[in-house]
């Protein structure tokens, strides 16, 4: 039986050989928005992973839309010659197409890195202004934004459509848009963080009409060839945030504005994760994540179903024969990975081995390939 997994796929004119991708990974590594050495190793290593499209990390269309003083961005000149070493160093060794994650940070901005304790940046740590749809805070650890006035708005979809752009000329086969984790974009969505009484704010239609803005801008500066797509939320995980049926509005209102993929995540939008606290709004306030197990493929399989475009599932898939379900049983069209690429970034030639598949490796690995092993003459 043929694996569903390895089967391919097409996104706008990009034929992927199979139906594994490389979900973005922030490295935090990056020197004012510009990518390092360590990009060119991460990259290239994933580049070979079997996966058929490596995402790139979260790149920020602003510098003030950084998550962090190490997050990569595409707002400079510098920024993009960075870039383009790293983006020609995987050309020559690695076999996946390359996308690239869009984002704007918003109100998540200047925090921390992980390992420095992913906080709000503290007064000695050189903190910048933060901006979002409404001036409330991610949580206490961090400082209020600034409510985004009409014209920050007009910036900040330029700066979008500057930064896709710049990944255009750099010949990136894929881009997409970050519509979640509580950044920006997902930020207007979201009744938790969207307080607006504009027409930006209100109904569900209002809270989309910014990002919808956005993707439209995106789009109309992209060849119809390729392809868009957007990481976006299949619940804020909280009363009152956004659910499943919101996901699938917000997709089927993306498929019209001529995007080609979603892939479908979930969660922080707040910072009281798994623990009671009143927000900063004075309600009591919790996000209740069940995380097991392909947790977030439930929301992939509703907006494949109700909206029909093309959706990635996303979220503690680690086995081959997990994904492989998924795929073969309709719920979703590909399947990203995160952490387990970083744990074994082998991960696409082992679930080909596993599955039957192929993949693509460099000549220079050929004989890893499992199917040599059995009495193969080794001739170095
Ligand atoms: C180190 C690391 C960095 C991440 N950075 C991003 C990012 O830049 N953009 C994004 O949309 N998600 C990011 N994520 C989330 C992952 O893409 C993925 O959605 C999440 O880890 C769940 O998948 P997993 O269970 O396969 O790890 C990151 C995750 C990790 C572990």
């Amino acid at each position: 039986m043929t694996s569903a997994l390895f089967s391919p796929i097409k996104l706008a004119d990009l034929a992927l050989d199979n139906r594994i991708v490389v979900s973005p990974m922030c490295q935090y590594s990056a020197d004012d928005g510009s990518a390092t050495d360590w990009h060119l190793g991460h990259l290239a290593m994933l580049a070979n992973s079997g996966a058929s499209l490596l995402v790139v990390e979260a790149t920020h269309v602003e510098r003030r839309g950084r998550i962090t003083h190490g997050c990569l961005g595409l707002y400079s000149d510098d920024n993009e010659a960075a870039l383009a070493r790293v983006v020609a160093h995987c050309r020559r060794v690695g076999t996946a197409k390359l996308g690239i994650q869009l984002a704007h940070a918003g109100r998540k901005a200047s925090s921390q890195r992980p390992w420095e304790g992913g906080l709000g940046l503290k007064r000695e740590d050189d903190p910048w202004e933060t901006i979002a749809p409404s001036a409330i805070a991610f949580g206490n650890e961090w400082s209020a934004p600034r409510a985004m006035a009409r014209d920050d708005m007009e910036r900040v979809r330029d700066a979008f459509v500057a930064s896709a752009k710049r990944a255009l000329r750099l010949g990136f086969d894929a881009i997409e848009l970050h519509m979640a984790h509580g950044y920006l974009l997902h930020s207007f969505m979201s009744p938790i963080s969207n307080h607006r009484t504009d027409e930006y704010g209100g109904a569900a239609g209002a809270r989309l009409r910014f990002p919808l803005e956005v993707a439209r801008a995106v789009r109309a500066v992209l060849p119809r060839s390729l392809p868009l797509g957007a990481r976006i939320t299949g619940s804020d995980w909280t009363e009152g945030g956004l659910t499943p049926d919101d996901a699938v509005a917000l997709a089927k209102t993306l498929k019209e504005a001529g995007l080609d993929y979603v892939c479908v995540s979930s969660g922080g939008i707040t910072a009281d994760v798994m623990r009671g606290g009143t927000g900063l709004d004075g309600r009591q306030r919790v996000q209740r994540i069940p995380l097991g197990p392909g947790y977030q493929v439930p929301f992939a399989e509703k907006v494949r179903r109700e909206a029909g475009i093309a959706t990635r599932a996303v979220g503690l898939i680690a086995t081959a024969q997990q994904a492989e379900a998924i795929v073969a049983e309709g719920k979703a069209d590909m399947i990203a990975l995160a952490r387990a690429m970083l744990d074994d970034p082998r991960w696409g030639w082992h679930a080909a081995q596993a599955l039957a598949g192929e993949v693509k490796r460099p000549p220079q690995y050929a004989r890893a390939a499992p199917k040599l092993w059995p009495g193969a003459a080794y001739r170095a």
